[in-house]
């Protein structure tokens, strides 16, 4: 466990907005949220100009977390599907820590979530419906990071994330959009058998279904209070 004092500035990139805060070292918001909106075309440059304004914007912090919405390894990201441009190759964690001149992890947004919900006992998982679907599973505490359950085919030669996702909320409305949030549900719980199932993302207001008795909602600021869990996992 570190012992060093000071912030942590945790940022969400979203599809509609980039998000950030302070937590001090027990991972509590220092600050109010602070919310940029996602330049058009989301390319890497237009990313990283938003993250150095917002990181001049903050409480003193002396090191960042950043939850990005594709696949990263190792603070490099490898897909980037509801973004613009070619993130393929990019290392997120080193350009910021260049620019900032602090040290920066990157993971996930999904899983960056579920370390802000998790209990941290059994199967959990963590289901967020924002402009994509992001998915994540952890075992008791452990994440396997990088599960990419919303672009696998789901029904009807779609896919999780074109049956759930923003862009079919808009086209189907709500009332058949919480009738296919309602087949996911029934369907990640029958194949992942997760003790708890966390519903995060901005599109969880529209859901006017009764859950199942292991399936729980999640506020959005999780996914900026999971990031003071990127420090204590070698993985990131
Ligand atoms: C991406 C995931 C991400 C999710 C939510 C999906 O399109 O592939 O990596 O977690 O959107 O942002």
């Amino acid at each position: 466990m570190s012992r060093l004092t000071g912030g942590t500035l945790s940022i969400d990139v979203g599809g509609t907005g980039i998000k950030g805060m302070v937590l001090n070292p027990q991972g509590e918001p220092l600050n109010d949220k602070v919310r940029i909106r996602t330049p058009r075309p989301a390319d890497p440059a237009a990313i990283l100009k938003v993250i150095a304004k917002l990181t001049k914007t903050q409480p003193d912090f002396r090191r960042i977390s950043i939850g990005f919405p594709g696949v990263v390894q190792y603070g490099v990201i490898s897909s980037a599907p509801n973004l613009d441009g070619d993130w393929a190759g990019v290392p997120l964690a080193e350009r910021v820590r260049q620019l900032t001149g602090k040290p920066c992890r990157v993971a996930n947004d999904a899983d960056m979530q579920g370390y802000g919900a998790i209990e941290g006992s059994g199967v959990e998982m963590v289901l967020t419906l924002g402009t994509g679907m992001g998915s994540a599973v952890f075992s008791n505490g452990h994440l396997v990071p990088n599960l990419e359950l919303g672009h696998h085919p789901c029904a009807d030669g779609l896919t999780y994330e074109q049956l759930v996702g923003k862009a079919a909320r808009k086209t189907c409305g709500n009332a058949s959009w919480n009738q296919r949030v309602k087949l996911v549900i029934d369907l990640v719980r029958r194949i992942w058998n997760p003790r708890v199932l966390y519903i995060g993302g901005g599109n969880v207001k529209h859901l006017t279904f009764a859950l199942p008795h292991n399936v729980r909602t999640v506020a959005n600021v999780a996914g900026i209070i999971g990031g003071i869990c990127l420090w204590e996992d070698e993985d990131h």
